[in-house]
Formats: C-alpha cells, structure tokens, sequence
C-alpha cells in the first residue's frame, strides 16, 4: 500500500458514516467507535484552563514536569523510571508512528490487534507476521504458535524485530495473564525482538484486585511502553501520549531517534496538554476517584452486552479490561448464512444496514475475514449528553438506568433476531420506535 492509497482509518470512518446517517435521520445504535463517552471533570478543565499560558513551544520530549509526572506513574505501576526515559506526545497514535519508522525489520503483530499498527507498519513498508491470539485473551499473540511463525517468518527472508502486545487489549478488551506475558518476554530475549507494550487501557481493569503485568517487569531492557490519557480519562480530544523508553544506551539511542522524528513531526505537546498531563499522571485523590467511577462503569456496562452476544450463542471471552466485546458467531453460521451472512464484512453491513447497530468487523483487525467476528465498543452507551453520561458515571447500577437500559434491550432484540427470524416483524417495529427515542 502506498501512502497516497492510505484509506481512513476504518473506525474513523465509520463513525463518519454514523454521523451522516443519523443527521439523515437513521437511527442507530454506535458501538463502532473506541472512544469512552464520558464528559470532562472541572478539575481537568480548570487545569486545561491554568495551561492556556503555557503558549512557548517547549521541549521536543516534553516539559520536566510532565515527564516527572510521567516517570512517578511508571513507578507507582513498578517500573523504576527517571524523567529522562519518558518521552510526551499529543496522543500515543504518533509515538507509536515514530516508532515503527524508528524500528527496522519486520513487525509481529497478534491477530486480532487494533486497527492501526498494520497500516502504520506498512507506511513505512514494514512486512507483517501476524499471529493469532491464545483462546483465552486477545492482545498478545498465542506463545505457543510464536516461535513457529518466527521460524517461518525467518525461512521467508524477513528479519522480524519488534513485537506489539495490547494489555488490556482493543478489540478483545482482555489482558494476558503474567505467566503469558513472562513466555513472550522469554521468547523476546531469545528471538532479539524489541517489544512495544501498548498499555493505553492499563488503567482500566474492571476487577480492582487484578492487575496487568508488563513485558517491561520481565526485559526491562528490550521493552517500550506507550500509553494516554484518552481511554482512562476519557479525553481523546485533547491528545495526551507518552512512553517509556529503556534507561539503556540501546534504549536511549531508540529514544533519540524518536525525539528526532518528533521534532520533524509535532514539534512537542501542546503546552496546556502539557499542564494537564503533569497534573492527570501525578494522581491527585479526586481523579483516583473519577478513575475508579469510570472503570466501574466500562466494566458494568461491558459486562452487560457480554451476557447479551453470549445470550445468542455468541463465544465471547468476557471482557477484563477497556470497553469492548469481541464475539464469534461461529455457532450461528448456519442460521446466519440464510440471511446473507457468510463473514465478518458481511456480518457488519447487516448489523448496520439492517438491524441499526454499528460495529467493526473482525477484518479490520488483521482476523480471518472469513470469521464471524465484530468489535463493539460499548462505551458508546453511557448516553449522548453530559447530565446522561453525568447520571451514568455516579450510578452504583449503570445498566439498570433507563437510557442506559433501553439501548441494551434494543440490542437484545437486534441479536435475538439474527438467530430467530420469525420473530423480525415485531421486534423491528418496537426496535425501531427505540432507537428513534435514544439515538
Ligand atoms: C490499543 C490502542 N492503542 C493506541 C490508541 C491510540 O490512542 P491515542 O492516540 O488517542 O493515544 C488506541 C485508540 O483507539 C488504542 O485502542
């Protein structure tokens, strides 16, 4: 694919599509999109405010406060790290852009994995071994097929060399245990292979007792953790990244190369960003707070359309982390094949074309098109104003909100429909006459 032939990316795209369908009066349900609709606290905003005179370029890695901040975050997640590893960015997206131009050799990448490595790793004409994800959590790729695809990879002449894991992962939202993540360090060190650890959705774990483990406990020396603040706090708008860079010379010399892509690129964070990043990875208590409201909520409201695809007969690991499902209607192929449905861009026409659910096909993240597979993200259903979203946030029982609770219902009949037909007619009517009041 040539740069000039660079599509948008595809949840982008579709949620342009859901914009001009719905303003053409469709009404849908959007779980297409991975953005966590949650409104801003004031204490982020006053800061935002604070950080208008920060108006001076500043420096290309970031301001030392803020990666201060940065560095306190890692250590608090037990990564020992000085402000010096730390490198700031406005959003992850681009760190990991500059990484891939940064990195030589190709890239492994688990299958299904979010939407953006591949196209950035061919942007910079980087092949691709993709391998599948384990049966029992997405994001990182089954150790045991790892070594076997690096020897083929090898025997086909590629020099693979760095390695994606997502923890917790999009579009699973499912996070690899530590001994996983202990064998893919394992394999890390023995292949030469650089990883890069996505753990933008690391501070979104719905159970409080569990945690993610980072490859960086393991080779601390040959790991790069990227992560924002647009998934926990909800403010992808604002375009918050940093990573973390080896405290090695080979590390270091990453880093630099980094630092120079940036300069060429995004010059540094946007100074207000800058403020409200130190403040954010400082952790004051009220957005410990905010923090622990929202995860209730993703792990809540997840949890619910989980019980709703595994409800149809979907297989569906139930989500950990972050806010989205990714289920298999492998079991309902033969009833889905009378509708039309033979794979996963099929399956997401009919969920939007026919049934008003918006969601992203299995493809679009590297899976075998011909599965029946689709991410939804379901935190595209706290609500469409802030008092909703508000009501959401500091409810004890989300799904028990009736905005909240209709749109699930919907759903439920939507799903129910894929599998029992006779039943359409009627639930199309009291479907439609839903979404017509809540979207
Ligand atoms: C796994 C993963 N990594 C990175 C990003 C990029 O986030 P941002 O550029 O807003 O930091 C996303 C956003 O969807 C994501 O899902």
């Amino acid at each position: 694919m040539s740069a000039h032939a660079f599509p948008p990316s595809p949840n982008l795209a579709l949620d342009e599509l859901v914009t001009r369908r719905r303003r053409a009066g469709q009404p849908l349900i959007h779980l297409g999109f991975g953005e966590s609709r949650l409104p801003v606290p004031d204490f982020l905003a006053d800061r935002l405010r604070t950080g208008a005179a920060r108006n001076r370029y500043g420096q290309i890695g970031g301001e030392s406060d803020c990666r201060e901040a940065a560095a306190g975050y890692f250590t608090r997640r037990g990564l020992r790290t000085h402000a010096e590893q730390v490198v700031m960015a406005p959003g992850s997206k681009p760190v990991l852009l500059a990484l891939m131009a940064a990195l030589p050799g190709a890239v492994v990448l688990p299958r299904p994995c979010w939407v953006t490595y591949e196209p950035q790793a061919r942007l910079f004409a980087r092949e691709v071994v993709g391998v599948s994800a384990p049966p029992q959590c997405g994001g990182v790729p089954d150790p045991d097929r790892l070594v076997p695809a690096l020897r083929a990879a090898r025997r086909a002449g590629l020099r693979p060399r760095s390695l994606v894991l997502t923890m917790p992962d999009n579009p699973t939202g499912t996070h690899a245990p530590a001994a996983v993540v202990r064998r893919l360090a394992e394999i890390a060190e023995d292949w030469d292979l650089l990883v890069i650890s996505d753990e933008i959705y690391r501070d979104i774990l719905h159970d409080p007792a569990d945690r993610v483990t980072s490859p960086a406990e393991y080779v601390p020396e040959r790991t790069v953790v990227t992560s924002g603040l647009s998934k926990s706090l909800a403010l992808g708008g604002w375009r918050i990244g940093f990573a973390r860079f080896p405290d090695t010379v080979d590390g270091l010399a990453l880093q630099s190369r980094v630092i120079g892509l940036a300069s060429e690129i995004w010059s540094s964070l946007a100074g207000p960003m800058q403020e409200v990043a130190g403040y954010a990875l400082s952790e004051p208590p009220e957005l410990r707070r905010h923090l622990a409201a929202s995860t209730r909520l993703h792990g809540a409201v997840a949890a619910a359309v989980h019980e709703v695809v595994a409800g149809t007969g979907a297989i569906c690991r139930p989500p950990t982390g972050g806010f989205y499902v990714y289920p298999d209607l492998t079991p309902l192929r033969g009833r889905l094949a009378k509708l039309g449905i033979r794979d996963s861009q099929t399956l997401e026409r009919h969920l939007l074309d026919r049934l008003g659910v918006a969601v992203l096909g299995g493809h679009h993240f590297g899976d075998d098109p011909a599965a029946l597979r689709f991410r939804a993200a379901t935190s595209m259903l706290y609500g469409e104003s802030d008092e909703e979203q508000w009501l959401a946030l500091e409810s004890t029982d989300p799904v028990a909100l009736p905005h909240i609770e209709r749109l699930l219902d919907t759903l439920s009949d939507a799903f129910t429909s894929l599998t029992d037909h006779t039943a359409r007619p009627a639930e199309k009517a009291r479907r439609s006459a839903a979404l017509h009041t809540f979207c």
